[in-house]
């Protein structure tokens, strides 16, 4: 076999056999196929497309390229979640102790966040103590005890999806729904998920800027899971504004602490009651959205699932009395509000120069290697559809002082990230569409 052949054959809209695409997978990571051809190759996909069962072959191939995780030795099903990405995104810090807390297990493990985004590993880390790094045997252990972990992605996962990733990013090449549906999931199955809920984000601020793009990337995933024996279900939510009103590590821990409360913003406490019900019907707790909300409107009313959060807190190491009392996270030394230069009402918020903004403050990475400042962020006081007066504060950025440098750029990104009409605006949408093996269910 000869990669220019089966690039050859890509490029003139044909499909690859599953022998094909293991050894495109296998020579790449190994380094016997350069570069080039995989970036030809990728750039035939892009062009020509995949089919779905092109698409769960690359996801096998690519799954079993480095380390999986065994999570047979926890009981229950073991259901996972992923997100898109998108801006103020801290769902997993809500969902896994919600969805623990109604008895389905949770063994996550998630990234840190580069550019606009932010990732759930950093926020858990402005819990002082917090430890991410767990080894198997402890993660395993605490999952059966309490029914929940949540560390950082380690060892030698999906080595080939990170090549071809980043292959991808320098190649104009991200943007294949086929190729973006098999890296996600890739990660979900070589995780060990038995069973997986999507939240594909659309709009402004997410990868797919339109609903049928995301609808398109939902029903790829979802056909991968279907093919290779995952359930899986995909949620179509709304990024055209950020989640919540807190952007910034620990300014989202106490937003998540609030919705566990019962204390949250509207938009994010639906938008986890919705992925956690989904959660519960794939582990197999409810059997229906109906049934599953009010089981999971219960452990937040009685308290469990705050509690669920200090218990895993407790377990990896964390200072729990941050959790019962969230004033005792880091806070940053100055806090700046931002104004309205005009009256009207909210139109848009562009979520990434929100994300953008909060990565001036110190809040996110510029590069890798760039260290985080915790206490860093911005606060969101409008959200699309609320009145606003000139002169009113738009949003309350936190820094400390060592970051003053970006302050002007991060007010002047807030700015420009508020969209102000004269006349009154609809609130949006927060969930668009339902993606299931049965089908596609529009809202
Ligand atoms: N996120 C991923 O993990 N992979 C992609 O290809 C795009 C987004």
């Amino acid at each position: 076999m000869r990669a220019v052949d089966l690039i050859r054959k890509k490029r003139d809209g044909q499909e690859l056999t599953s022998e094909e695409i293991a050894f495109l997978v296998k020579g790449y990571s190994e380094g016997q196929i350069p570069d080039y051809q995989m970036s030809a190759w990728a750039m035939a996909v892009y062009y020509q497309g995949m089919s779905a069962r092109e698409t769960a072959d690359l996801t096998m191939a690519m799954a079993g390229s480095g380390d999986t995780i065994d999570l047979s030795s926890i009981r229950g099903i073991k259901v996972d979640k992923h997100s898109t990405g998108g801006v103020g995104d801290k769902t997993t810090v809500v969902l896994g102790p919600l969805v623990a807390a109604a008895g389905v297990p949770v063994a996550k493990m998630s990234g840190r966040g580069l550019g606009h985004t932010g990732g759930t590993i950093d926020k858990l880390e402005a819990i002082s103590g917090f430890s991410v790094e767990l080894t198997k045997e402890q993660f395993f252990r605490q999952v059966n005890e309490i029914g929940l972990a949540v560390v950082g992605q380690s060892g030698n996962m999906t080595p080939a999806d990170k090549k071809l990733y980043a292959l991808r990013d320098v190649t104009a090449t991200v943007d294949s729904i086929p190729l973006i549906a098999s890296s996600v999931m890739s990660k979900k199955i070589a995780a060990g998920a038995d069973a997986i809920v999507l939240d594909v984000k659309t709009g402004s601020g997410a990868f797919m800027k339109t609903l049928e793009d995301s609808i398109r990337l939902a029903k790829a995933m979802v056909d991968i899971g279907t093919q290779v024996g995952r359930r899986t279900v995909a949620v179509i939510s709304d990024m055209d504004q950020p989640l919540g009103h807190a952007i910034g590590n620990a300014l989202e821990i106490k937003e998540a602490v609030a919705t566990l409360r019962g204390d949250g913003p509207a938009d994010l406490e639906e938008v986890c009651l919705i992925l956690a019900s989904h959660m519960l019907i794939l582990g197999g707790k409810a059997s229906s959205e109906e049934e599953a909300k009010a089981m999971l409107a219960e452990q937040i009313k009685s308290g469990q699932a705050l509690e669920k959060l200090k218990q895993m807190v407790a377990a990896q190491g964390g200072n729990t009395e941050q959790i019962g009392r969230p004033e005792l996270l880091p806070e940053a030394e100055l806090k700046v509000d931002v104004k309205a230069t005009a009256g009207g009402y909210v139109e848009s918020i562009q979520a990434e120069e929100i994300g953008l903004a909060a990565m001036m403050l110190g809040a996110g990475r510029e590069t890798k290697e760039s260290v985080i400042d915790l206490a860093a962020g911005v606060e969101l006081r409008k959200k699309i559809g609320d009145p606003v007066e000139a002169g009113e504060t738009l949003a309350v950025l936190h820094l400390n002082r060592s970051h003053e440098t970006g302050l002007a750029e991060a007010q002047r990104r807030i700015l420009n990230a508020y969209g102000i009409s004269s006349t009154k605006v609809p609130r949006r949408p927060l969930v668009f569409a339902l993606v299931t093996p049965d089908g596609i269910k529009r809202f």
